[in-house]
């Protein structure tokens, strides 16, 4: 299971007085070091924490894969094809909204073909493209009919369902990780990943990679970057066969 480490909330905490500090790059190669597998970063169109310094300054230095999250914008796409990240993901963007608070929506004309042109662009580049979309099997197959590598599977209404909910939930992600594979699909999951609900989702068989931000800048604000990815890797590596044991889940000893 590859972890992504997303970094925007670092930048959120330096915006919050537009000062130089804490620095993302900084906090990328920390993460790299104690084990990330790749680094993630949303260059919002409002640049509300990382902005297009941090974007090009990330881009020369992490060393494990880049996954530049953007929305379909054609500003944001040029950034995209400009610097060719390793992976880039398109997610929709609302201005208003805290995070990102859906998959995109394929089944909507005027959605689909904005996407499919971002696609043909970022491919054109040599970049891999995967799509943040919702756990539905209909969004599988609208992925797939694009041409893209990749899904990344909002995890976001299982991280925030009720502790009888939850089962549900995971079932749909299992249910859409599933359909994902059978149209060769890599899947990867994101949004609202935590430490305590993590491994649930990582045990999917299906699914290759999570991408996981607020929760693990929140607890490097506590223990230190190190410690916070460190602590992640180890219970993504005990992950397997815990698969439909929600709210059971033990910390790793010393944790
Ligand atoms: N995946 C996508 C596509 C996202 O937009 C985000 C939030 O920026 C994340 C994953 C990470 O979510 P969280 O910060 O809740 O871990």
């Amino acid at each position: 299971m590859r972890l992504y480490v997303n970094i925007d909330h670092v930048a959120t905490v330096r915006e919050a007085r537009r000062t130089d500090e804490p620095g993302p790059v900084r906090a990328a190669i920390l993460a790299e070091l104690a084990g990330a597998d790749g680094i993630t970063a949303h260059l919002r169109q409002d640049r509300r924490h990382v902005n297009d310094h941090d974007i090009e300054r990330l881009h020369e230095t992490v060393r494990t894969g880049l996954n530049l999250e953007l929305s379909t914008e054609a500003e944001m796409v040029a950034i995209g094809c400009r610097l060719a990240p390793f992976q880039v993901t398109l997610v929709p963007e609302r201005r208003e909204e805290v995070t990102t608070e859906g998959g995109l929506d394929l089944s909507r004309e005027g959605v689909r073909e904005r996407v499919a042109e971002a696609v043909e662009r970022l491919q054109g580049e040599g970049i891999r493209v995967s799509l943040f979309v919702d756990p539905t099997r209909e969004a599988m197959t609208r992925s797939a009919e694009l041409g893209v590598e990749a899904i990344e599977i909002h995890t976001g209404e299982y991280a925030n369902a009720s502790r009888s909910g939850r089962a549900g939930e995971l079932a749909r992600l299992h249910d859409a990780a599933r359909a994902g594979r059978e149209v060769g699909l890599a899947v990867h999951a994101g949004h609202g990943l935590t430490y305590e609900n993590v491994v649930p989702v990582a045990a999917l068989p299906e699914s290759e990679e999570v991408n996981i931000g607020h929760s693990i800048v929140s607890r490097s604000v506590l223990v230190g970057i190190d410690r916070a990815v460190r602590g992640m890797r180890e219970i993504l590596r005990d992950a397997p066969g815990r698969v439909g044991e929600p709210g059971v889940w033990v910390p790793p000893q010393g944790f």
